[in-house]
């Protein structure tokens, strides 16, 4: 069947990038992580020391970066003006400061041409903020992923458990919930299931199972 694009959008630690990953896998897609591109430019931001307020500062430095999404054999990699920041974008100094970041108009602008010329071609699954609102506004599957603050939290104390680190429940539920906050109330484009999007309640459902109705969703197009 002809390749569509699926946006997945939701949000945070709704499982977006864990059950898009499985989706574009089963269809051989690709897979744009949306966040990791805000995160990069956060990650930059935060190394040179611009103030995060700084829209001009900001949407200048960011016209001056590459951003990368690479499909690697142990998942997708991230490079930053030919640098790996994989892993450095997701610490907590990072993953605190982003919304701050992709709440200005002119970074979200630029970002989300970026991302449109990634899924002209089609045979994508994207996951973001606004994926089905702004970015790909004519995707043929949307998905909007939900589920309740206490059971995101959970998921992501489980996550940084077996990462290694020593995480606290209670931080990880505040810090989700502040990130949410920024996310939703922001003027540009902000965090907004798009009219048309199933939304999938996954407080209950396994990683599968909501992999598997993202799935149903596509095959009734055939
Ligand atoms: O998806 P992830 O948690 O990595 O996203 C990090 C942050 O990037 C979000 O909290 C949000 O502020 C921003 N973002 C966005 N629009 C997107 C994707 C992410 O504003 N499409």
């Amino acid at each position: 069947s002809k390749p569509i694009a699926i946006a997945i959008d939701g949000p945070a630690a709704a499982g977006k990038s864990t059950v898009a990953k499985i989706v574009a896998r089963e269809l051989s897609y690709i897979y744009i992580d949306t966040g990791a591109m805000y995160r990069s430019i956060t990650l930059k931001a935060l190394e040179n020391r611009i103030s995060l307020e700084d829209e001009k500062m900001l949407s200048g430095l960011l016209d001056d970066t590459s951003i990368e999404l690479i499909q690697g054999e142990d998942g997708q990699r991230v490079l930053v003006d030919g640098k790996d920041v994989t892993d450095e974008i997701r610490t907590e100094r990072v993953t605190n400061n982003v919304s701050d970041v992709a709440k200005h108009p002119t970074i979200r602008k630029e970002m989300v041409g970026r991302q449109q010329l990634l899924a002209t071609k089609r045979g994508v699954v994207m996951d973001g903020r606004d994926i089905g609102t702004h970015v790909i506004p004519d995707a043929e599957v949307k998905i909007f992923l939900i589920a309740t603050v206490e059971e995101r939290a959970k998921r992501r104390y489980e996550e940084n458990l077996r990462k290694g680190f020593n995480p606290d429940l209670e931080t990880l539920k505040k810090e989700i919930e502040r990130r949410d906050m920024i996310d939703s109330e922001r003027e540009a484009a902000p965090l907004l299931k798009a009219e048309d999007a199933i939304e999938i309640d996954t407080t209950s459902l396994t990683i599968d199972q909501v992999a598997q109705a993202i799935l149903t969703e596509v095959r009734k197009l055939d």
